[in-house]
């Protein structure tokens, strides 16, 4: 296989169902980034779910889990769907990359952004994700969701709650990341912040109710 770009696709099942993708996920070795994570971190919500939410990668505390969003950023997300009215049951949450890359500090370990490389060559799981869901809405969490999915020219803050061209003919929006909101320097800032990206949320529920 010398020679090829690292990708998932080998790993791929064939026979597209939910449980199927995220068995088989788990021995995924499509890039460099399973060798140092504890476990794969795969999509979860219902097979009927009508919207997908598409974050970035797991954080230590879902590489540690193995579920998506269970720490600080999943914490503002649920709350903030919870405000712009919808339903938690109703969205099925994955991310581009599906193992966490950090650095090590010491004895903590630094979130490090998915280079182009591991999100290209995770790219087919997400596929697979969405050939199987066929959600009616795509919510691409921050830049490395919409560069997965909506291609390397969209810019979250210029582009974020406008509907946006893809190549699965679904309604797809992108919107800040959730972690980008844990970041803002104080309280004031941090609420203009949330309350745009609940306003963003809350395209959901024009498209998808
Ligand atoms: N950030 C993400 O992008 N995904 C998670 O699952 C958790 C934090
Ligand atoms: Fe496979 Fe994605 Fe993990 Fe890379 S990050 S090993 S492509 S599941």
């Amino acid at each position: 296989m010398s020679g090829e770009p690292p990708s998932a696709k080998p790993w791929i099942p064939a026979r597209l169902t939910l449980p199927a993708l995220t068995k088989a996920a788990k021995g995924c070795e499509g890039c460099e980034l399973y060798a140092r994570a504890t476990q794969t971190v795969f999509g979860e919500g219902s097979a009927a779910a009508r919207v997908m939410l598409v974050g970035e990668q797991p954080g230590d505390k879902e590489d540690l889990d193995g579920h998506p969003f269970v720490g600080p950023a999943g914490r503002v997300l649920f709350q903030a769907l919870e405000d712009a009215g919808v339903d938690r049951q109703s969205v099925y949450v994955t991310n581009a990359v599906k193992h966490f890359r950090f650095e090590e500090r010491g004895k903590r370990r630094i979130h490090k952004k998915p280079a182009a490389v591991h999100i290209t060559a995770c790219l087919p799981w997400l596929e697979a994700e969405i050939q199987v869901l066929r959600p009616d809405f795509v919510v691409c969490l921050g830049a490395t969701a919409a560069q997965s999915l909506a291609g390397s020219t969209v810019r979250v803050l210029r582009d974020r709650g406008k509907l946006l061209p893809n190549p699965w003919a679904t309604a797809l929006i992108v919107t800040v990341h959730p972690s980008s909101l844990l970041r803002m320097p104080d309280r004031s800032q941090y609420q203009e912040q949330y309350d745009l990206f609940v306003r963003d949320l809350k395209l959901i529920n024009q498209r998808a109710a």
